[in-house]
C-alpha cells in the first residue's frame, strides 16, 4: 500500500482555517485533474493540482473534493474505484473506504458517483468557488450540475447559484506559508542548490545542453525530489538571451556562459534558482563585468525583503539600479539615466519582473496589489529575486563586448519577522566562488 505523503492532520488544518474565513452557504468544488495525453495512447506523467492537494493531500488523478463548512458532512470526496485489474496495469489506488480512513475525509464515494450526489450537495448551499477555465469538461460537469440544483431550487424563487472563484480565499492563505511548508521550501531549495552546485563542477566543453539538463534531474531525484518545479533552462552563450530558452540541446562552448534556471519539486514544493556560470571555468572580463553588475543589483534587492516592503517599491528600484549597471556598461550613451528610465528603454535588456511569490506553484498564487495599493511583504511570504540583463547578438546599439551575454541570479527569499532568510544560499554565486568549483 502507498502512504500519504504528509501527515492527514496538515489538511484538516487547513480546511478549518478556510471554514474558519468563508460565510455560511458557502460551498467549494476541488478536482484533481487528470494527466493530458503526450501522444496517442501515452499520456505525461500525472501531477495533482495544487488547490485540490492543499486541502486534501490525495495524490490520485480524476477524483473530486466538495467542501462544505459547517455542513454536514462537510468534507466529501470522490475517488477513482478500487479495482484489481486496473492495479494490475497501473498500481495502488487507494479505493473510497481506504481514502476516507488514510486521508480523514467524513464521506467517500467512488467519482462515477459524482454527479448525483454533487446536486444534492450543492443544492444545501447557496453559492459554489469553483475555477472555471481550467478544465473544459470539468467546467462543463459544474455547469450541468449547477442547472440541475436551479432545477431542484428554481421553483422556489433562487436563482442560479453564484459561481465565485475560490482564490478570493486560497491565495491569501497559500501565500503565507506555515512553519511545516517553510520546512519543505527550505529543504526543496537545498535539493535544488546542491544539484546547481554539481552543474557547475561537471560542464566541459562539447558537452550538449541536455546533459546538463539531465544531470540537474538526476541530482534532484537522487536526493528525493519527485521531478522538476518547471522545465529546466539550460541556455549556452547567446541562448542565455532567450528568457524562457528551454530546447536545451545546444552545445557548450569554450568561452561561453551558461544559464542554468532550474527548481526542484520537493513533497509539492517549489524551488527556482537561476545561475550562470563559465563553461570552461573562468569567467572573460566583459562576462565578469556584466555579472558583477547583475549580482550588486540583486544582493542589494534581497537585502531589502522584509516586512512592509513590496514588489512595486523593489520593482522600482531594481528598473533604477539595473539602468546605472547598463549605464556602467557604456550602454545608453547619449541619454540621460532619467531619460532611459521613463522611456523604459532599460525593458529592452531587462525585460521581466524582479520576481513573484514561490509556492505549490513556482509562480505561486497570492496578491501583489490588492485596491490599487501595493499588497506588503509579511512574515511567511516566499518570493524570488531575479533582475538580470541580456544582450543579444544581433542587438545594434550594445557594447560589441556584451553582445550574445544573457546573465540571471535568482534567489529564493523567505520574508522572516525581521528582515529575510535566503532559502538558497547553498549555492555560490561570487565570481570566485564560482570559479573555483569547475
Ligand atoms: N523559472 C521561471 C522563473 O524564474 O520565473
Ligand atoms: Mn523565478
Ligand atoms: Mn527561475
Amino acid at each position: 500500500m502507498r502512504q500519504p505523503l504528509l501527515d492527514k492532520e496538515i489538511f484538516k488544518k487547513r480546511r478549518d482555517k478556510l471554514k474558519e474565513q468563508s460565510s455560511p452557504g458557502d460551498v467549494f468544488v476541488f478536482f484533481s485533474g487528470s494527466a493530458p495525453v503526450r501522444s496517442n495512447d501515452s499520456n505525461y506523467k500525472f501531477r495533482v493540482s495544487n488547490d485540490f492537494f492543499y486541502l486534501t493531500g490525495y495524490e490520485e488523478e480524476n477524483a473530486v473534493l466538495i467542501f462544505r463548512p459547517g455542513m454536514k458532512p462537510e468534507t466529501t470526496v470522490f475517488v477513482m474505484p478500487k479495482d484489481p485489474v486496473m492495479e494490475t496495469w497501473e498500481g495502488f489506488l487507494y479505493g473510497p473506504d481506504m481514502a476516507k480512513t488514510e486521508f480523514g475525509f467524513d464521506q467517500t464515494y467512488t467519482v462515477s458517483k459524482f454527479e448525483e450526489n454533487a446536486v444534492a450537495l450543492l443544492t444545501e448551499g447557496e453559492r459554489v468557488y469553483y475555477r472555471m477555465g481550467l478544465s473544459d469538461s470539468d467546467d462543463k460537469k459544474i455547469l450541468g450540475i449547477l442547472n440541475k440544483v436551479l432545477r431542484k431550487k428554481g421553483r422556489k424563487g433562487h436563482p442560479f447559484q453564484t459561481l465565485l472563484d475560490p482564490a478570493v480565499y486560497l491565495a491569501e492563505m497559500r501565500r503565507i506559508k506555515d512553519e511545516q511548508e517553510i520546512k519543505i521550501m527550505q529543504e526543496s531549495g537545498d535539493i535544488a542548490a546542491r544539484a546547481h552546485i554539481e552543474l557547475m563542477k561537471a560542464v566541459k566543453p562539447g558537452m550538449n545542453e541536455r546533459e546538463l539538463a539531465g544531470l540537474f534531474i538526476y541530482q534532484i531525484m537522487k536526493q528525493g525530489a519527485s521531478a522538476e518545479a518547471y522545465n529546466s533552462i539550460v541556455a549556452t552563450g547567446n541562448n542565455a538571451t532567450t528568457l524562457h530558452y528551454v530546447f536545451n540541446d545546444c552545445e557548450c562552448k569554450s568561452g561561453d556562459l551558461v544559464l542554468v534556471d532550474a527548481g526542484a519539486e520537493y513533497k509539492y514544493m517549489a524551488s527556482d534558482i537561476t545561475r550562470c556560470f563559465p563553461v570552461s571555468g573562468k569567467f572573460s572580463q566583459p562576462q565578469k563585468d556584466m555579472y558583477n553588475e547583475v549580482l550588486k543589483v540583486q544582493k542589494d534587492m534581497v537585502d531589502l525583503v522584509k516586512p512592509g516592503a513590496s514588489f512595486k517599491e523593489l520593482t522600482e528600484k531594481a528598473n533604477t539600479a539595473l539602468t546605472e549597471s547598463l549605464m556602467n556598461l557604456g550602454f545608453f550613451k547619449g541619454s540621460s539615466k532619467d531619460e532611459v528610465l521613463e522611456k523604459q528603454t532599460f525593458k529592452k535588456y531587462y525585460p521581466h519582473g524582479l520576481g513573484h511569490y514561490l509556492g505549490l506553484d513556482v509562480h505561486d498564487i497570492g496578491y501583489y496589489e490588492k485596491n490599487n495599493e501595493p499588497k506588503p511583504f509579511e512574515e511567511g511570504v516566499v518570493l524570488t529575486i531575479e533582475p538580470g540583463l541580456y544582450v543579444p547578438e544581433n542587438d545594434e546599439s550594445a557594447p560589441k563586448e556584451f553582445k550574445g551575454i544573457g546573465i540571471r541570479i535568482e534567489d529564493d527569499v523567505l520574508v522572516t519577522n525581521s528582515g529575510n532568510k535566503i532559502l538558497t544560499s547553498l549555492v555560490p554565486k561570487e565570481v570566485s566562488e564560482i570559479e573555483s568549483l569547475n
